[in-house]
């Protein structure tokens, strides 16, 4: 018996049976993917202006190491969890010893009401930064031998620089190498983070390259926060759980939660 193939048969048109259509965009190396029908501009999505990293050479580094974690919590959990340093000191020691402010539960100077009172305090608990001594953000505080000679002196002190693109990725950029984390929601209690630690090629050359002492010290921070998501997920299966309270230096939690319920009208 003779059979037609799909191709052959002339009631069929393979154009009319496409894959799914997605929204596609390149911004300075990375490719973001939207799956909705009226994608929202990219920049638009960046949290503080799409200049905050211009002088981090984004596009020209390149991946020198990748790691993935699955947690057991909603993402939305996560990006909480992100948005307060309220944890810090109980659960990040070790960064809180590499970022002083970090010890008095804020992020940055002026998330301190009092911030006018000390904004001439050399203190790196009151300036933000690295302790004295420390350059990047690594096990030992060391930075590597080729830094980034496009940054200005204000941003290589700045020890760390945070850029946001709710709900899928954040961005760190340090004086020598950068760090993004993709979010991906894989269940309503299942998220998965992917990190990849960005460098010049020069610095992927070098013989005495220690890869370690940069990705232990991010992957440590990251584990303490996934097992904080984690509890904080199994807090709101309690049958008791109503809400919780947003303490003063959660408002970048409150700002989160405005971001939801924008996007839910
Ligand atoms: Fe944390």
């Amino acid at each position: 018996m003779a059979t037609t193939s799909l191709s052959e048969a002339p009631d069929f048109n393979k154009a009319d049976y496409p894959l799914y259509p997605v929204a596609v965009q390149e911004w300075r190396g990375c490719i973001f993917v939207c799956l909705s029908d009226n994608p929202p501009d990219l920049v638009d999505s960046f949290d503080r202006g799409s200049d905050r990293i211009d002088n981090w050479p984004l596009e020209t580094l390149q991946v020198g190491h990748t790691w993935r974690k699955t947690m057991q919590c909603n993402w939305k959990v996560f990006w909480e969890n992100f948005n307060e340093c309220l944890h810090c000191p109980n659960i990040h020691p070790e960064l809180c010893d590499l970022v002083p402010i970090y010890k008095r539960r804020i992020s940055g100077p002026r998330d301190d009401p009092d911030w006018s009172a000390h904004k001439a305090d050399p203190d790196a608990r009151y300036r933000g930064g690295l302790r004295p001594g420390a350059e990047s953000w690594s096990c030992d505080g060391t930075a590597l031998p080729d830094g980034f000679d496009t940054l200005t002196e204000a941003e290589k002190e700045r020890g760390q620089v945070y850029f946001i693109s709710l709900p899928s990725v954040f961005i760190a950029g340090h004086r020598d190498y950068m760090r993004t984390v993709r979010v991906l929601p894989l269940g309503p209690e299942e998220t998965e983070i992917e990190v990849e630690w960005l460098f010049l090629p020069e610095t992927l050359m070098r013989p005495d390259f220690r890869l370690e002492n940069i990705t232990d010290f991010a992957i440590m921070v990251m584990d303490q926060d996934a097992k904080a998501s984690e509890l904080n997920q199994k807090g709101l299966r309690s049958l008791r759980y109503e809400h919780g309270v947003l303490m003063p230096e959660e408002q970048y939690v409150k700002s989160f939660h405005d971001w939801i319920k924008n996007a839910l009208d």
